[in-house]
């Protein structure tokens, strides 16, 4: 049986504030394999890693991500909204998770945050980084913009891509197709087991999110997915001992 891919959601967010260095460095302790993180960028250009688009919710700062630029971002505090023992985490850049990991094995799933903002450049920005860090065979670049994806799959073919998506699409491997993608990156409840056997006679991987219940885990392992995106890599790490 292939070896699932334990992507650790945010790092392990349901351990640590999300997206920070000390929840991805907690993801690859408690056993992760892969890394998901969320991919936006600053006023001033540089690839920072957070999930919403307003900084309200993880550092208390008004207005949008897109507004700052990288000096005033890492002023804010990323750390106390979660619990007070991570005061002073800070937003990280893209460059400081490619640093962390470089000298491991482990895999990037990063998500273009760019359903909704449009930053200008994204996909050649983040597709010269990973290149930089000699990363093109351990990244999955993925999104809920299939747009933003197929500009990726045009500018760097070698690099894999997976669709995001949260209901159900029909027959998800012929539109990952079109788009140019390998990988399905399906919202947990959109996938059913008879899809993931279907979908690999066409070439298609799935890497359901978020899944932090261990039935739903064994239910998805059985099924066949290549990949899980988990708050709670712990769990799914004591699954895959025994698979
Ligand atoms: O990449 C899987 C998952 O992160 C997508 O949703 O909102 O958690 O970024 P979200
Ligand atoms: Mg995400």
């Amino acid at each position: 049986m292939h070896k699932v891919i334990n992507y650790a959601h945010r790092g392990a967010s349901g351990y640590c504030p999300e997206n920070t260095m000390a929840a991805f460095a907690r993801g690859l302790e408690l056993g992760a394999t892969g890394i998901e993180t969320d991919v936006q960028v600053s006023k001033d250009g540089k690839l920072v890693l957070i999930h919403d688009e307003q900084l309200k919710r993880t550092t208390g700062a008004e207005g949008l991500v897109k507004d700052y630029d990288w000096e005033t971002l890492q002023s804010l505090d990323a750390g106390t909204w979660f619990n007070t023992d991570y005061a002073g985490e800070k937003l990280p850049s893209l460059e400081q998770l490619f640093e962390l990991v470089k000298q491991k094995d482990t895999i990037l799933n990063l998500e273009l945050k760019n359903g909704f903002i449009q930053y200008a450049g994204l996909e050649e920005q983040v597709i010269t980084m990973i290149k930089r860090y000699d990363m093109v065979e351990r990244t999955i670049i993925s999104s809920f913009n299939h747009y933003s994806l197929a500009l990726c799959n045009k500018l760097a073919p070698e690099i894999q891509t997976g669709i995001l998506y949260m209901e159900g699409l029909y027959e998800p491997w012929n539109y990952a197709d079109q788009v140019g993608s390998t990988a399905l990156h399906a919202f947990k409840y959109a996938v059913i087991p008879e899809l993931v056997t279907e979908a690999a006679k066409h070439g298609k991987i799935y890497n359901p999110f978020t899944v932090n219940e261990v039935p739903e885990m064994k239910m998805l392992i059985a099924a066949g997915v290549a990949g899980i995106i988990t708050d709670y890599p712990d769990r799914l790490a004591a699954l895959l001992e025994f698979n």
